[in-house]
């Protein structure tokens, strides 16, 4: 709708995880780093994650970009975790492109063995990513854990890789869970942006979606600042305060963003500080806060989710050093 008006060729904020608009912020960077490390040096299991809306799923996809590249990898990609351990299994088997309907779960189990023993002795390399995996329930985490003991005596026959939200971390400190937590060898986590990243973020999106110029001249450094002051930093947040801030500017014929705009906009989605639930004229935030914060944004975010498909090339500039990866458990 304003695309043309502020000369854009495309929704620069749109919600979608897109990996053409990826930022590579350190996190992000170096998450995306470890998971691609992980899974070619066959360390077996890695961990990710990360508070709502801060980027795993786009992390994800920027991940199976590059597996796609390589022809020596077989990924299984699951995004819906609420299964029973029978499904689970047929969604993993059907992904690698296995017949799976209709069998029972030791069928199951024993083609998925079969076909990850035949990969394994050619040298490639298989994958599972589970997506959302703070929905698995104990007792698909505890299938995901058996599936982790298909391993030769030198090496591990399927790489799994879990991301999901906080709870994540909370389920697998759980007693039951142990044995599967002492088999992470790598984690990484993400989290809100700094300003000086919310800047680099706002600036990139823009760029990627085609404004010509200088970015500024649509979001000027003080209105940069007002919106991370309302989104904390949270991509989505920023994304969806961005958003709806051309639209009003837009619909005012107004050829940029003020920081009034934010203002009224932060207003709408209810963003002020006592909706962080932060002390009056606090003007900084730590890290109890941030926390507070996203619990509370969880809610909100359900609600903002649009649903856009696009697609294009990733080009990520990740560096993959080996020691800067090691297994922190
Ligand atoms: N590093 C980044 N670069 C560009 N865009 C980003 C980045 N991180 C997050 N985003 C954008 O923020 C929005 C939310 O990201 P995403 O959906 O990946 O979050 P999530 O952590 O998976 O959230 P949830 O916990 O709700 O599943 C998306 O529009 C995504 O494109
Ligand atoms: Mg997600």
């Amino acid at each position: 709708m304003y695309k043309a008006f502020f000369k854009l060729a495309r929704n620069p904020f749109d919600l979608t995880p897109d990996p053409t608009y990826f930022v590579s912020t350190r996190r992000h960077n170096e998450a995306l780093a470890a998971l691609h490390y992980g899974i070619r040096r066959h360390k077996g299991f890695v961990v990710v994650t990360g508070e709502v809306g801060t980027g795993k799923t786009l992390l994800l996809r920027c991940l199976l970009r590059l597996l796609k590249e390589s022809k020596d990898i077989a990924y299984a990609y699951l995004f819906n975790s609420r299964l029973s351990p029978t499904e689970f299994l047929q969604y993993i088997l059907s992904d690698f492109g296995l017949p799976a309907s209709g069998k029972n779960k030791s069928e199951l189990l024993l083609d998925l063995g079969q076909f990850l023993v035949s990969r394994g002795s050619k040298g490639l390399t298989t994958v599972l990513i589970v997506d959302e995996a703070h929905h698995l329930s104990e007792e698909l985490l505890e299938e995901v854990r058996l599936l982790s003991n298909l391993e030769t005596t030198d090496d591990k026959l399927l790489q799994i890789v879990l991301v999901g939200q906080p709870e994540l971390d909370q389920k697998l400190d759980s007693v039951g869970l142990r044995q599967l937590k002492q088999r992470i060898a790598l984690r990484a986590q993400l989290g809100p942006l700094d300003a000086a990243e919310t800047r680099e973020y706002i600036e990139h999106r823009l760029r990627v979606a085609g404004a010509e110029g200088d970015p500024n001249d649509l979001f000027a450094p003080e209105v940069i600042q007002a919106v991370y002051r309302h989104s904390r930093g949270f991509p989505r947040l920023i994304n969806t305060v961005c958003e709806n801030a051309l639209i009003i500017a837009y619909a005012r014929q107004i050829p940029k963003v003020s920081v009034d705009i934010v203002e009224d906009v932060a207003r709408e989605f209810r963003l002020d500080m006592n909706f962080f639930g932060e002390a009056e004229g606090s003007g900084t935030h730590g890290e109890m806060d941030v926390q507070q914060a996203a619990k509370v944004l969880r809610d909100l975010y359900s609600a903002l989710r649009k649903p856009v498909a696009r697609s294009a090339d990733l080009n990520v500039p990740v560096s993959l050093e080996a020691s800067e990866y090691e297994p922190n458990i």
